[in-house]
């Protein structure tokens, strides 16, 4: 069903691959909700996955952009607000990887060369496409910006590796441009903090089958699907929320509030169970 919540709307759109990507189901419901927008990703992205079929299906076109390099984000903003006849109203980062996990370097063993790759692609791409996107002027007033994360930068997952420690650094870039873009413009900048969802970049993380399986055991509500977090983005992106800004926004279910849940204990104890009679086994033979 269709609410018009982003009617007339014109926006640019980072980080969908495939079907499975976050980005790609944001894009479908943006589109659904009446927005324009041009679609982004790096160009071996955009030979590997299969955007353009997305960009058929939301009358659109992609612009291939790093998003680590200025020269690319200044031709792609430039490109994209001269396409949609106008500057952007809201503008979505949904960009992640580590060089690090890819090449099974663990956190105590990290490439520091790959640790500035993960850091600069997954974080500080942020700051570069805002301060492009302010150099330009290429937002307008009372428009929208909104970057994924992970409750990782705020509590230690294990396997999350460095990736962790970007998402920190993003969910700080949101606080500090939302300050100056809000004050200037009224431009509201935000971090939407996903539940664990099988996606290309998601499915990169070690045990990450068992990690979704424990969120979804500790969340009163269960893990938000990608669906989902479409649905809550657009809202962000909507003029229903113009006061919400410099804001991690937890989208997970209640997750984030959880100590211990029911469903988790269950099979913690069943686990202990397991191992006390393993135990027993054991004191019997010796
Ligand atoms: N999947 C999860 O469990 C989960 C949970 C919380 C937050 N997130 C975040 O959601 C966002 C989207 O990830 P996803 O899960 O949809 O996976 P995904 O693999 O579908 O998307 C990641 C995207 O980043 C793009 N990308 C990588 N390097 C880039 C670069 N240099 N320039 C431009 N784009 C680049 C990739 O091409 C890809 O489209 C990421 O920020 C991720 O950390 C994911």
């Amino acid at each position: 069903m269709s609410y018009n919540l982003l009617k007339g709307k014109r926006g640019l759109i980072f980080g969908a691959l495939n079907e499975k990507s976050i980005g790609w189901k944001i894009a479908e419901k943006a589109y659904e909700e009446g927005a324009s927008f041009v679609l982004t990703n790096t160009p071996v992205s955009m030979r590997m996955g299969t955007i353009d079929k997305l960009a058929e299906k939301c009358n659109t076109i992609v612009i291939p952009a790093d998003a680590t390099k200025m020269n690319d984000l200044d031709n792609l903003i430039e490109k994209s607000t001269a396409h949609l006849g106008g500057n952007f109203d809201f503008v979505l980062h949904s960009i992640g990887m580590s060089p690090n996990v890819r090449k099974g370097r663990t956190y105590d063993d990290l490439d520091y060369n790959l640790l500035s790759q993960t850091l600069d692609i997954s974080a500080i791409s942020f700051h570069k496409v805002l301060q492009i996107c302010r150099k330009r002027d290429a937002i307008n007033e009372w428009g929208s910006v909104v970057a994924l994360t992970y409750v990782a930068a705020q509590r230690t997952l294990y396997g999350y590796n460095d990736m962790a420690d970007a998402k920190a650094l993003l969910e700080s870039i949101a606080r500090s441009f939302g300050y100056i873009y809000g004050r200037e413009k009224n431009i509201r900048i935000n971090t939407v903090s996903q539940s664990p969802t099988m996606t290309t970049a998601g499915g990169g993380i070690m045990g990450f089958e068992n990690l979704m399986d424990f969120a979804d055991r500790m969340s009163p509500l269960g893990n938000a699907t990608a669906e989902e977090c479409a649905n809550y983005v657009i809202t962000l992106f909507s003029d229903l929320t113009r006061k919400v800004t410099m804001q991690n926004l937890y989208h997970d279910g209640g997750y984030s509030s959880m100590g211990m849940s029911f469903r988790a204990m269950k099979i913690y104890n069943e686990g202990l169970e397991y191992r006390d009679v393993q135990d027993d086994k054991s004191h019997t033979k010796s």
